[in-house]
């Protein structure tokens, strides 16, 4: 990289517009959604789609609500063209979809256009050329002038050929882009926008879409939304073009790029699943429009199942979405760390609670929205590395297995699991989590394991009678006291283990039916003041508190 970095790049000049109004406004409803999956999405794949793959997508758009699908550019290739006509010869196009096809301004792409549309009930034409100084200078070698006939030549063609189809009952409607328009002089912009306007006539009633690309990044978002702001003022017949935007996201703002461009004044925006496009992709549509459900807005799309989505995505486009893609990668809802973990489980409780009675919005820490409206479980939302605290391991293994660990043993155990996690180096599961709390409580056998047990109470004071082996040899036991446990813990103390009571009891069933077990938690405190928490499992409840007495003696050492 360069020391000085100026002398070979420069920031994109600002735009001059004093009474911008974009920064004040907010959104408050969606735009109209044009997916280009099929077109500006599959043009950037090292292996583009085949038909079947682009239906599938297809169908995978509609689903999600997409009204407007460019489906892709007919007269580059004879894949592009027969997925045209399987799409309108077999109907798999809903009444309510228009269908979107790109093509440049040359007469025998347009004159092939137009033969793979026959029969379609709705669709869009969508011309462009490029405008930008450097594709002006550099791969055309034209004036502003001749690029302008570009535009006016193919608009006039496409208007000349329009009543064929009309004639067959296809509904037309038109979509001009002046690609690169973000790198474009505004006026310039305007100039030919105006142009194509000439030529289609379009009028409240049938508007045209005018697209100002995001071709290539090549400023901050706030100068895109100035832009956007500058051709919603200064345009001619604002009320006969709808405004889209088509973002790319060089420079990693398109998403930003395009909520100001909304605030800016479009109506409308094109964009992709997951961000695929060329280089570093086109808009995220799926994050535009859960940052509108976010916020409230019903963003007129549904994602409802982001996972099954995702899958359709991967498999057709070969593409894959990152853990950390927002709303979509597999991490996106999950907290490793500790703190986060506790905030979040805190969170979802109060949401329970405050939910259950309608009583509040959206409010957990950590996560934007309930994972649950994108089809994510709560399950992925705590996992557990050695970043994980007493919350995560707690939280597990009560979701899990509705183990729900005393607050005070969750501090004894969750050290305990974390060391064991940052040993292993890695994630643990669930049930890896419950193996290493049956290892150290409840499959304790050293160095005493329990034989049998049995406790009759009279008038209050009840005496036990138990066997157990202790280093290999059985040792019977006695004891009397207000309870089973209490007897038995006497009947050790006797029996010469070093001195305790029970400071803590709590005892829960682990599942229903006749198969019930019953988990007891003990802690125990010693005579030095050390405290040590044991856990004991049984179908009966009497038995499950006298292992636990067992497993936090034997912790005890
Ligand atoms: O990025 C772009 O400018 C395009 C145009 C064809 C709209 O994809
Ligand atoms: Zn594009």
């Amino acid at each position: 990289m360069l020391s000085n970095p100026s002398s070979k790049y420069r920031a994109y000049p600002p735009i001059h517009l004093p009474a911008r109004q974009w920064p004040s406004r907010t959104l408050t409803k969606p735009p109209i959604w044009c997916s280009v999956d099929l077109r500006d999405g599959n043009q950037a794949l090292a292996v583009p789609m085949n038909v079947a793959q682009k239906l599938e997508l297809f169908h995978a758009l509609v689903k999600c609500g997409f009204k407007e699908i460019e489906i892709g550019f007919p007269a580059a290739s004879n894949t592009e063209f027969a997925f045209n006509r399987t799409l309108i010869e077999r109907g798999h196009i809903p009444d309510d979809v228009t269908v979107q096809v790109l093509v440049q301004a040359r007469e025998d792409l347009i004159e092939r256009t137009f033969e793979s549309l026959v029969g379609a009930k709705k669709v869009i034409i969508h011309l462009y050329n490029s405008t930008s100084p450097a594709q002006r200078r550099v791969v055309f070698g034209k004036s502003k002038d001749e690029i302008r006939d570009i535009a006016v030549r193919g608009a006039q063609w496409i208007q000349d050929r329009i009543p064929r189809l009309a004639k067959g009952g296809t509904d037309v409607r038109l979509q001009y882009s002046p690609e690169s328009f973000s790198a474009t002089e505004v006026e310039f912009a305007k100039e030919i926008s105006e142009a194509v306007m000439d030529v289609w006539q379009p009028t409240p009633q049938r508007p045209m879409i005018l697209n100002l690309p995001d071709t290539v990044e090549v400023a901050m978002p706030n100068v895109y939304a100035d832009q956007i702001e500058w051709m919603c003022t200064n345009l001619r017949n604002r009320d006969s073009i709808i405004v889209s935007l088509h973002t790319h996201n060089d420079r990693g703002t398109g998403i930003a790029a395009t909520e100001l461009g909304l605030l800016a004044g479009a109506d409308r925006v094109e964009g992709t699943l997951f961000g695929n496009g060329e280089r570093t992709g086109n808009l995220d549509i799926v994050a535009v429009a859960m940052n509108c459900y976010m916020h409230g807005i019903a963003p007129g799309l549904v994602f409802s199942d982001l996972n099954a989505l995702r899958e359709i995505y991967e498999r057709c486009t070969g593409m894959t979405v990152p853990a950390r893609h927002p709303y979509s990668g597999e991490l996106v809802f999950t907290a490793f760390s500790g703190s986060h973990q506790d905030a979040i489980k805190k969170g979802l409780a109060e949401w329970e609670e405050k939910n259950s009675k309608s009583e509040s919005c959206w409010d957990v820490p950590y996560l934007t929205i309930d994972p649950a409206d994108v089809g994510r479980e709560y399950r992925e939302v705590i996992r557990v590395n050695s970043q994980s605290g007493k919350g995560g391991v707690a939280y597990l293994l009560e979701s899990e297995f509705g183990i729900e660990l005393p607050k005070d043993m969750q501090r004894e155990f969750g050290p305990l699991a974390n060391d064991a996690v940052d040993a292993l180096g890695r994630e643990v599961t669930a049930a890896e989590l419950k193996g290493m709390f049956w290892r150290e409580y409840i499959e304790r056998t050293e160095p005493w394991e329990l034989i049998h047990f049995h406790a009759d109470g009279v008038d209050g004071t009840f005496s036990c009678r138990a066997s157990a082996r202790k280093a290999g040899a059985d040792v019977a036991l006695t004891g009397q006291g207000n309870g089973p446990i209490a007897a038995f813990v006497h009947a050790l103390n006797a029996a010469g283990t070093p001195k305790f009571e029970v400071a803590n009891y709590r005892e829960q069933s682990l599942s229903s039916g006749t198969e019930a077990s019953a988990l007891a938690f003990i802690q125990i405190k010693l005579a030095d003041g050390r405290t040590k928490w044991g856990a004991g499992v049984d179908t009966n409840v009497e038995l499950a508190a006298i292992k636990a007495v067992l497993s936090a003696v034997n912790r005890a050492g």
